[in-house]
């Protein structure tokens, strides 16, 4: 199932700013429209809006999408993938602040959520907010557009409960990408397939293009982010390291730590997850269980190769800064901090 990689894997030291530059206009103009299209009259929901829009956030998948959709049309921006590239960004902040209140968490880029500074019912209703003024993006474009988007929605929610309903389980790898491909890779898939759906000049082979990049793209972004929450710092990731693991979400790393010791008929591991962590000493032999093995390591290896099949995804593609921007995206996912 894991593949080693035969190439070596670039190491890469790009700032995202600086892979970002083709398009860093059209993300200023968007950071613009954000909040402005939110407006709502109400000055506790604006607050709200406000306060999480500002908090900061990469906009990788507005970036993905107007990349992608530039690469395809000689560099032209169509209309409608800006709206595109407003509505992925307010999903993808609707999908963080209602998994903020699934998870409970306290802190997201640094700052309190809105479930911890507000209550999870201000911030149930703030998600839906956003998620109602980004069908109204969506629908404005075309009906393709709409029906891929409310797919994708539907991934993302069977996502989400497949990921609650497998708390404390040590799932299979197998289980494990497709609930990261639900929850994670299917958005940014919207994102790139519909900059292609509504490029009148993009044919099958550059819609399977857009769909096969940001597929693998989504899936390794996830695995990389699960690798994070092991080994960045509080002020990288923005919340508290291994929270995922305390909270009994089984990722990547941990998956491939129990394998090696089961393999080698040592289930403490897993004794400790099934056990849902009786106090905080089981929860750090756990962690130290797992930063012994090979688990990390191996992880970073799956996420590089999906990596490789994204970026040779693109290969139907002609050559350009803005392809570029996209195989660099790729290499720069991998090495991410943040
Ligand atoms: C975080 O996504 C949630 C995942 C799918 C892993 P990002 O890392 O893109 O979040 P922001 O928008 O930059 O904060
Ligand atoms: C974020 O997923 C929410 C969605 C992808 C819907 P994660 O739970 O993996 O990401 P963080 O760790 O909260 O950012
Ligand atoms: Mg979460």
């Amino acid at each position: 199932m894991l593949n080693i990689l035969t190439e070596k894997f670039p190491k890469y030291s790009k700032k995202l700013d600086q892979i970002l530059k083709p398009v860093e206009k059209d993300l200023s103009l968007l950071e613009d429209n954000l909040t402005g299209n939110l407006y709502s009259g109400n000055s506790d929901l604006d607050k709200m809006v406000r306060y999480f829009f500002n908090s900061g956030g990469k906009r990788l998948r507005p970036a993905v999408s107007i990349l992608f959709s530039k690469a395809i049309n000689k560099g032209h921006l169509l209309p409608d993938n800006f709206e595109l590239a407003l509505a992925i960004e307010m999903i993808h902040t609707a999908s963080l602040i209602h998994d903020d209140v699934i998870d409970n968490s306290e802190t997201r880029r640094g700052v309190m959520t809105l479930n911890k500074k507000w209550g999870a019912k201000t911030a149930v209703i703030t998600g839906d907010y956003i998620l109602s003024r980004a069908l109204t993006r969506l629908i404005s474009i075309n009906t393709p557009v709409a029906e891929i988007f409310s797919k994708t929605l539907n991934e993302l929610c069977i996502g989400e409960i497949l990921q609650k309903n497998q708390n404390y389980k040590i799932i299979s790898l197998e289980d494990y990408i497709n609930k990261s491909e639900k929850k994670t890779a299917r958005l940014f898939m919207a994102g790139t397939e519909c900059a292609a759906v509504i490029t009148p000049q993009a044919n099958n082979l550059i819609i399977n293009a857009a769909r096969s990049y940001s597929l693998n793209f989504g899936i390794a972004f996830q695995i990389i982010d699960d690798i994070l929450n092991f080994n960045g710092t509080l002020q990288q990731i923005g919340k508290p390291v291994a929270s995922d693991l305390k909270n009994g979400i089984i990722t990547a790393p941990v998956i491939f730590a129990n394998r090696e010791y089961e393999e080698k008929g040592d289930f403490t591991l897993k004794n400790l997850i099934d056990r849902k962590f009786r106090n905080e000493k089981d929860f750090e032999r756990a962690l130290r269980i797992i930063f012994d093995s090979d688990g990390i390591n191996k992880a970073r290896i799956l996420a590089e190769n999906y990596i490789q099949k994204a970026i040779s995804s693109l290969d139907v593609i002609e050559n350009n800064s803005y392809k570029q921007a996209l195989i660099d995206l790729a290499y720069y996912t991998a090495e991410r901090k943040s």
